[in-house]
């Protein structure tokens, strides 16, 4: 690796940007095809300072995590069609100091389930309503996916239901019993099992919603076995790790960035080391 003055700063903008795995999977990337790009943590508290810093010290591109999907688009200057739709941003890249906004999760999350199930015609229960929730609902439901959302709290459900189409069924999480059982395909996106939050220890799935083998989906990248996933392994059901969903979503990222078709086998180990 040289730094020059022709690198490319890239940053991950999160407040997991302590424990992200994505500095080794696109460095390992930029590496490889010896890219003069290099990919840092960022620790960033205020969206709007950030966007500045990018403008002022000529920052090439920030992937943006939790809590700042939303956050920050007031402070861009263009969204693809992708990040309107959603309503959240993944991904910032500076062409010539015009900030612009795109989001590659609702791919990510497609791709990942693609690799254990086909989406058309499938009941799919999603349980959260945030950022990464928006765009991974929209994706499901253009693939055909028949879409329940529930969330802690059930008017954010309602609004993103009512965003995608009349057909998105919402409710609220104590309305799991009813709906589990239904679904072909269950993905949990909020951060109950997530490694270091208070919750981690708990799974929004007992045994008893799992007895019909659904797909089983979390998006929680760390650690790779939520609570969730071990309840659902232990009742057979075929599971996708968050982990294929992080990969996926950075794959996009990658073409974003660079413009540069991305080394995927590459990214895949790399990422895999750090869980
Ligand atoms: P992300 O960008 O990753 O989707 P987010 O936008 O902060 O993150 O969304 C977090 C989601 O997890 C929300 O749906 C949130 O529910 P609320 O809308 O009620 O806030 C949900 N969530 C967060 N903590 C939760 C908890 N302890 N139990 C259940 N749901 C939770």
């Amino acid at each position: 690796m040289t730094i020059n003055g022709e690198t490319k700063l890239i940053g991950f903008v999160g407040s997991t940007y302590r424990t992200s795995s994505m500095y080794a999977m696109y460095n390992a990337a930029f590496d490889t095809l010896q890219l003069n790009y290099r990919y840092v943590p960022f620790a960033v508290t205020n969206s709007k300072q950030a966007a500045n810093a990018m403008r002022a010290l000529g920052i090439h591109a920030i992937g943006i995590s939790i809590p700042f999907k939303q956050d920050i688009m007031p402070h861009l200057d263009q969204l693809d069609d992708q990040a309107k739709l959603v309503g959240a941003v993944n991904v910032v890249v500076n062409r010539n100091g015009s900030l612009q906004g795109a989001n590659t999760d609702g791919t990510g999350a497609v791709r990942a389930l693609e690799e254990v199930t086909d989406l058309s015609g499938k009941t799919v229960l999603l349980l959260g309503a945030g950022g990464a929730a928006r765009a991974i609902a929209f994706a499901l439901h253009k693939h055909g996916a028949r879409v329940t959302i529930l969330n802690r709290t059930k008017e954010t459900a309602a609004e993103l239901a009512r965003a995608i189409s009349d057909s998105v069924s919402f409710g609220s999480l104590d309305q799991i019993d009813q709906y589990a059982s239904d679904s072909d395909i269950i993905i949990n996106t909020t951060p109950v099992g997530m490694l270091g939050s208070n919750t981690k220890t708990e799974s929004l799935l007992a045994s008893h919603h799992l007895e019909h083998q659904p797909v089983v989906m979390d998006i929680i990248g760390k650690p790779a076995q939520t609570p969730l996933l071990t309840n659902a392994l232990q009742m057979k059901c075929p599971v996708v790790y968050g982990a294929r969903m992080l990969l996926w979503q950075g794959v996009e990222k990658f073409r974003i960035y660079t413009g540069v078709e991305p080394p995927i086998k590459v990214m895949e180990d790399a990422l895999q080391q750090t869980l």
